[in-house]
């Protein structure tokens, strides 16, 4: 798997992507309008201009086939806590790219970008988006409560987030080192 800037071009994938109810289950209940999608790339690849190495990365295979897409996004916590966040088309689910793509993600916030956490937030209830979480490190920190004029179901049980500090990167890197040469 490659990742690479996300750009305008991306739009009809994009769409198709969030045309899946499945993939959308734990996000919305409709897929976003295909204007608002364009003006959120728009933002996206602004960001990505502002704030080099963060912005969204649409995953390809090795044939450049749209695999779905990876973030690293600069919120109002600023450029050192960037938010991760995955979304994958249906067919390429349970092959582990979720966490290979995370993982790379999170080793290049604390290896080029110089961040001091990343952090990433799901509904309580999506299973698979809080294991991709743990399996690259990232912790559990807490659950809160949002407002949704129309919830889905599962809101009751709340949002969660998960964190993963510089520190207990380089810990785990430096165990990781410490098992494979022993
Ligand atoms: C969440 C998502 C990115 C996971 O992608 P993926 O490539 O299938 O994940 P991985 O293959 O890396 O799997 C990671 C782990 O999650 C587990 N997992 C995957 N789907 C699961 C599910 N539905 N229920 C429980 N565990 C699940 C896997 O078994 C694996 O854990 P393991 O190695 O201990 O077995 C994918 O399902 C997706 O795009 N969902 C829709 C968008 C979404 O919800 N994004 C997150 C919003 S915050």
């Amino acid at each position: 798997m490659r990742l690479r800037h996300l750009r305008e071009a991306d739009l009809d994938r994009l769409v198709e992507l969030n045309a899946d109810p499945g993939v959308m289950r734990f996000l919305d209940r409709r897929p976003p309008a295909r204007e608002a999608v364009a003006a959120e790339i728009a933002e996206l690849v602004a960001m990505g201009e502002r704030h080099l190495g963060y912005g969204r990365f649409a995953a390809e295979d090795h044939r450049g086939a749209f695999l779905g897409w990876f973030g690293l996004i600069v919120t109002a916590e600023g450029p050192a806590a960037p938010s991760l966040g995955y979304r994958l088309c249906r067919a390429h689910w349970g092959k582990g790219l979720a966490t290979e793509g995370g993982r790379a993600l999170v080793d290049r916030a604390f290896t080029d970008l110089g961040a001091e956490r990343v952090t990433a937030e799901t509904m309580s209830v999506n299973t698979a988006s809080r294991r991709v979480m743990e399996k690259c490190g990232l912790r559990y920190v807490r659950t809160f409560h949002q407002h949704f004029d129309d919830p889905l179901p599962g809101t009751e049980h709340g949002e969660v987030r998960y964190e993963i500090t510089r520190q207990a990167w380089h810990r785990a890197r430096t165990d990781l080192g410490r098992r494979t040469t022993a």
